[in-house]
Order: C-alpha cells, then structure tokens, then sequence
C-alpha cells in the first residue's frame, strides 16, 4: 500500500445538494477522508463519491457569477489567442460558457456533464456535448471536429476519477503543436493556507506541480510552464505540450517544482503536520462561535461556497450558530446549506444592517467582499474566517 490516509474530515454531504427544505429525508452522507500516494505523490479522497450523485441538471455552481472571474476568464482568452494563436478550442468541464464565449463560437467545443449548464451553452451557439468526459467521448469529437489547438480544464480534471483514461483521452485529440491547459487548486497552497476545505467530495484530486509531472510520465507529455493563480484561494495553471511540440520549456517549472520540494509537497510529513494543523483550525474556529454566541451577536454566513460545506460540517456549524447565508448566486437561494441545513437568502440593501458578524464562506473573494461590504465595515461589522487560521477581521 502506497496510498497512506492523513485527513479524516467526518462524515460529509454531496456540497452541491443545496436542499428545498430545511428537515430532508435521507440526505446522503459519506466519510471525507484524504490519501497521499507515496509512490506518486499524488493526494486524493480515499472514497470517490459517484459522479451521477454530483453533477447532474441541478449543479448549482455558475462561473459567471463573479465579475472576478468573468475578467480573468476573458483577459486569459486574450493572451492565449496573442501568444498561440489558437483556433480550434475544447473545454471540458466548460460550465455556463464564460471562457469559451470569448473565441469564434464556430470553432470551438463545450464537454459539460451537468445538463441545465450544457443548455446555455447550447444556447450561445456553443457545440457542448453534455457528457462526462472520457475516451469514448474523446473519439465522438475527433470524428466529428478533429484535432484541437487548444484543449483548457479550469477546476475540472481534478474532479475526474479515472486520470490515467481522462489524460490520455486528451492526448488523443491534441494538435501535436497544440497545447492542453489544466487549472486547478494548488496543493502547496492548501498546505500553506490550511486551507483544507479545498477538500471536498468534487474534488478527487488536490494536484501539486509533482503530482501532475509524475501523472504525464507515463504518456507522450509534458509541462512547458506554470503560472500561478490567485482564484480559489491560490491555484496553478499547467501548459502542457506534446514531447517535441513547438513551445519551449520555461523556467517557471524547475522553479515551481523545487518550491514544492522545498516545503515537502513530496513527504508524508508535511501531511501528518497539516493534519494536525486542521485539528486545531477546528477547535480554534468553534471557540471563536461559541464565544460570539454568549455575547447573542448576530451572525451570518457570506458566499454558500463549496467549500464552506467541509468546515461547517467538520467543525459542526449549523443554525445554532449560524442565523442565515447570503450568496449571489440564484439557485442557491431560498435553499439550505448540505448537512447543515442553514437558510440561504438573497442579499438586500438591508441584509447587512443589524448583523455583527459574517462568516466569510468565500474567502477567496476576500478583496472583492471586502470591497462591497464597506460601508459594513465602517460601521464595526466584522468578518470571521478560517484561512489562514481561524480569526476575527
Ligand atoms: P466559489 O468561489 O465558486 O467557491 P466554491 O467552489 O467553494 O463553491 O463560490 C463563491 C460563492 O460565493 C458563489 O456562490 C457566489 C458567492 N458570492 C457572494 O455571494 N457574494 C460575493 O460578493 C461573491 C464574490 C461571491
């Protein structure tokens, strides 16, 4: 056995299962433990939770809804096209449209399981294949458009279990100049924020610049750079090209790969470490609540992310603490939270007066909450989070 279990975070529900009512019968739970693969140095859940019970027509998630990451998806499709020149572009995983819509609509293909997102696409004049990415389908679009210049996953392969089919599938219907971009959360940054809430049952994978170099050994690939992402919470972008493809190799992955070295992204250690790193975040962040709940202050919840989802199950955050969430994000409204089943509203003008407190579930939108929420602020509204330890800001 190389697979070494170092992270029990309890019993979890399925994150994107926000409920219609607040009491659900047989809501579906399963144990959120992590792995970390000495051989391949990979780190993943120990149970893979079935994709069908995950992404289906009520996914919840819309990239569109943050004007953060409409500009980034739209000033990366900028660059791209300047320094590759790339015509013909598959996404996978491609949501509601926001990266492809930025290309000529004629050239390029959408892989969106999740059939309510495959639809806008649709809709937008995309060609999407509402199917879950795998050989099978590789070969459907290779019949059908041939080879791709540009293949981009932002926050996809991660959640994809079988890596070793998923890749390949991806090698089989790349351009041999042509270049496979994979965006996903940065394990060393999780490391470093103690951000463990990066773990949760979409994803299967947390990658490091290891991790995924080891994965491509195995095939006729490799990574020629890595540029490093502020979005959720601290990611990595990996450009990938065939071996003898036409893109020179930069020095940004010598570079990102010692880093990782360096803190012990390839050491069983720095795991054992994390884990009792997350034990305390636990204990910590359940003092801070129970003290605000003595004082009777006012708390809420800001953003119903994913990834609230692990803390507020883990460390058993539910309505006694928590009195309601906003989130901006339409069908998470007028539902309750998985597991915890804490209201979600809509935010008002007035949602933030008389609140004392608000837990930041997305803390990787701190600057840009930050921003909205002056006039909060101003007037002694304070925010709680847990990253990069739990604390009161
Ligand atoms: P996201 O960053 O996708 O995190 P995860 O992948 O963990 O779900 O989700 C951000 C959520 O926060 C999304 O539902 C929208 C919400 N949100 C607000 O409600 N208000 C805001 O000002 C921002 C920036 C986000």
């Amino acid at each position: 056995m190389t697979k070494i279990e170092f992270l029990d975070l309890g019993k979890q529900p399925i994150t994107n299962n926000f409920l219609d009512t607040q009491n659900p019968k047989n809501e579906f739970f399963y144990d959120l433990k992590v792995v970390f693969d000495q051989e391949s140095k990979l780190v993943s859940l120990k149970n893979f939770v079935p994709p069908e019970k995950m992404f289906n027509e009520k996914y919840a998630h819309r990239a569109s809804m943050s004007k953060t990451m409409q500009l980034a998806y739209k000033n990366l499709s900028v660059n791209l096209k300047k320094n590759f020149k790339s015509d013909s572009v598959l996404e996978i995983g491609s949501n509601d449209g926001v990266f492809l819509k930025n290309f000529n609509v004629q050239k390029v293909v959408g892989v969106e399981p999740c059939k309510n997102l495959a639809e806008i696409t649709n809709a937008l004049n995309i060609k999407t294949y509402d199917k879950f990415w795998n050989l099978k389908l590789s070969k459907e679009i290779l019949k059908d458009h041939g080879k791709f210049d540009l293949i981009y996953s932002a926050n996809t392969i991660s959640h994809i279990h079988d890596l070793k089919e998923t890749i390949s599938a991806i090698e089989n219907i790349l351009d041999k100049n042509g270049i496979f971009i994979i965006e996903d959360p940065s394990l060393l940054e999780v490391l470093k924020k103690n951000s463990y809430d990066q773990f949760y049952d979409e994803h299967a994978y947390v990658f490091s610049a290891i991790s995924i170099s080891n994965l491509l050994k195995s095939t006729n690939m490799e990574i020629f750079d890595i540029e490093k992402l502020a979005t959720h919470g601290g990611s990595n972008r990996y450009y990938i090209k065939k071996i003898g493809g036409n893109q020179p190799t930069k020095e940004s992955v010598i570079k990102i790969l010692n880093e990782e070295k360096e803190f012990g992204v390839d050491n069983l250690e720095s795991y054992k470490k994390f884990s009792s790193n997350v034990k305390k975040s636990k204990e910590d962040l359940f003092k801070i609540f129970e003290k605000i709940k003595k004082n009777k202050n006012k708390v809420i919840g800001y953003g119903a992310t994913y990834k609230s989802s692990t803390v507020l199950n883990y460390c058993g955050l539910n309505t006694d603490f928590i009195e309601f969430f906003i989130d901006t994000t339409e069908n998470k409204q007028g539902k309750f939270t998985p597991g915890t089943h804490i209201p979600i509203k809509k935010p008002t003008q007035d949602t933030m007066k008389n609140i004392d407190y608000a837990y930041l579930g997305a803390w990787n939108f701190k600057n840009e909450i930050f921003e909205k929420e002056k006039e909060f602020i101003s007037k002694g509204g304070k925010f709680i989070t847990h990253v990069p330890k739990p604390m009161i800001i």
